[in-house]
């Protein structure tokens, strides 16, 4: 027989582990509607050219990490890779900007890379994020930024790093490519396969490159587009470190921190953190000005930040979460005390909104009570065929160990003085 198992960079969640995804993403839910995002929630599969167009044919995630096929109405479709350009599609195919000027938009959604899995880098993995639409200020990338920092010092992720840099606006980016360009043509041959390719495609994507000998070459010869970049960006990038500096966030200018896709323009940024290993990116971001534009929207100024759950999960101390455990678990024995028993749990479940456990093995007292005691319930309830005849049940608070015989009509009147 064919033993199934969950497909390479997937993973099953069990109960245990939902309970703390939950509680998680409810703290995540809360600091974005905090701070005026709202949550939008898109399709998980697109025309592949939205991603082609939005993030760059030739970025890493374009060139070989998507999961595409055509569909049965020659449709070429794509599973999501990253949220910001469909949620740049959905504003444009909505006119958003018809309705206010500013939009702050968030997510916390499902994507699908084609990545070789390793602890922190699945294939199907989890996104938080957050976009803010219409302003062209350096205020605006101030707070992504002390959004994304506030929320993973809100679950306490020790190590963290704020790497920040500016790359400029596009119009820079045509001059520095041809610098740059010119300054690798003697060490070109010296670059790997991928890299000489990349040359006269997309030469910024040479930082990207994780071979070290190309890394040596770049760092030797390459200029940097930092110190390309026109005296507004600089004056753009100076405030947004200024705005940092004064609420207090810590934060470190790497100069060739460029990102891997290439909507980018201005400011970008990424917060890694040590204690997740080798895969040490919680986040990224950063502006994209012409993203709209270039997928057939106005000109719309923009920028955002999206985070890997599975990664926060990984970073945060587990013990913050307390397990939760039942309200109540009811015992019983006996078919007549079994019949009455079922219809007091589930009364109890939908008058008084209690969480109840209801013993349906059938096993003995003792097994039932041992059931009880592991389940971490506050209070049990034992009706037998003996408590039913007299119409009382038992009641034992499993704190104090005290136990009392209440008749079953006070029930009512019991959980609603408990709860008062
Ligand atoms: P990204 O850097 O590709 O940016 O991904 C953002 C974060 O998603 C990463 O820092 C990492 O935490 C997580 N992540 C990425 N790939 C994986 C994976 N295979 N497994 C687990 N976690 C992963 C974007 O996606 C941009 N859309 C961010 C953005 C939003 N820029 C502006 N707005």
């Amino acid at each position: 027989m064919i033993k199934f198992r969950n497909i390479k960079g997937t993973h099953d969640l069990l109960p245990d582990q939902v309970a703390i995804w939950r509680q998680v993403e409810n703290i995540i839910h809360l600091i974005m509607e905090q701070n005026g995002f709202g949550e939008i929630r898109t399709p998980v599969f697109e025309n592949t050219d939205l991603f082609i167009r939005g993030i760059g044919t030739d970025t890493d995630i374009v060139s070989k990490e998507m999961y595409s096929w055509t569909d049965q109405g020659n449709n070429l479709l794509t599973l999501r890779p990253e949220l910001t350009a469909p949620v740049a599609r959905a504003y444009i195919q909505h006119q958003l900007s018809n309705k206010n000027p500013m939009h702050r938009l968030y997510y916390l959604d499902t994507l699908f890379r084609r990545e070789r899995p390793q602890k922190g880098r699945q294939r199907q993995f989890h996104q938080f994020g957050a976009e803010a639409i219409g302003s062209p200020n350096p205020e605006q990338d101030a707070e992504i930024i002390a959004i994304a920092y506030n929320t993973f010092q809100k679950f306490k992720i020790q190590d963290m790093t704020v790497n920040l840099n500016s790359i400029g606006s596009p119009e820079i980016r045509i001059k520095y490519l041809k610098l740059l360009r010119s300054s690798l043509v003697k060490v070109q041959s010296k670059l790997c396969f991928t890299c000489q390719n990349r040359i006269e495609k997309n030469a910024l994507r040479l930082f990207d490159c994780k071979n070290s000998n190309c890394q040596t070459l770049l760092d030797q010869n390459a200029p940097l587009i930092f110190d390309e970049i026109s005296d507004s960006d600089y004056l753009h990038f100076d405030i947004v470190k200024r705005i940092l500096n004064e609420v207090g966030i810590p934060f470190s200018h790497n100069k060739k921190l460029v990102r891997g896709l290439d909507y980018y323009s201005h400011t970008t940024f990424e917060i890694t953190s040590k204690s997740l290993g080798a895969q040490d990116a919680l986040c990224g971001g950063g502006r994209y000005n012409s993203l709209i534009e270039q997928l057939g929207g106005k000109h719309t100024p923009a920028v955002g930040f999206a985070a890997g759950l599975e990664r926060l999960i990984l970073a945060l101390e587990k013990n913050q979460f307390p397990e939760k455990s039942p309200d109540i678990y009811f015992i019983h024995l006996g078919e007549d005390a079994t019949i009455i028993a079922s219809k007091i749990a589930n009364d109890i479940r939908i008058e008084h909104g209690k969480v109840v456990i209801f013993e349906v093995l059938r096993r003995s007292l003792k097994a039932q009570m041992r059931e009880a005691g592991r389940s971490k319930a506050k209070t049990v309830l034992i009706l037998g065929d003996d408590e039913l005849k007299k119409n009382k049940i038992i009641i034992k608070n499993m704190q104090s160990g005290e136990q009392k015989e209440i008749e079953i009509s006070k029930l009512d009147q019991y959980f609603n003085n408990i709860s008062n």
